[in-house]
């Protein structure tokens, strides 16, 4: 998974690809789960939804009912680093729980620790920026990634977005697909 991942990043060919992929090795990306207790919650969870993302969306931008351009690159870095986010952002941690026999025990789990606490799409907007240049396209796309699971003072928002970059929709739908069909 971490080689088709590098591999398919620098087919991009987009400037600061490589520092990215640097800062990503270096971090716990390919380790992380995607969430505390829902989807992925398991080593290698986020590395695993992300690429489940990038292969939904490429499927969705190509049978479209809307005529879409999309270039490749865009679903790449769109699908695989939407979620950039949590990237050093779990932590395990551990609690006391009686196990089969009764008897107690500390048990691991993930917990949060949000050291860059900027939010969700856009901290990984701003965290990407720091590497690469992201087209409108892409940024939109990932800011909004959330969809309708923002606070609805935002559904506005959304809805113009979604209209001025139909990717963006097609991202939230591919997100929530790799989740609720693929994630366990
Ligand atoms: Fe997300």
């Amino acid at each position: 998974m971490e080689n088709q991942i590098i591999e398919l990043l620098k087919s991009t060919n987009r400037p600061g690809i490589e520092n990215l992929i640097a800062f990503m090795q270096k971090s716990d990306f390919f380790k992380a789960p995607a969430s505390t207790r829902f989807h992925g919650c398991f080593e290698g969870g986020l590395a695993e939804h992300s690429m489940k993302v990038y292969e939904i969306l490429k499927q969705k931008v190509k049978n479209s009912v809307i005529n879409l351009n999309v270039p490749k690159e865009s679903i790449i870095i769109i699908g695989i680093l939407h979620d950039i986010c949590k990237v050093n952002y779990y932590k395990v941690d551990y609690r006391n729980a009686k196990n089969a026999l009764g008897v107690w025990e500390k048990v691991p789990y993930y917990t949060v620790e949000d050291t860059i606490p900027y939010g969700h799409g856009e901290k990984s907007v701003m965290m990407l920026c720091e590497y690469i240049k992201l087209t409108n396209e892409e940024k939109y796309s990932i800011r909004w990634h959330m969809g309708y699971t923002e606070p609805k003072e935002l559904y506005a928002t959304i809805g113009e977005a979604y209209k001025k970059y139909p990717l963006a929709l097609l991202t939230h739908e591919a997100d929530l697909e790799a989740t609720y069909f693929f994630d366990i």
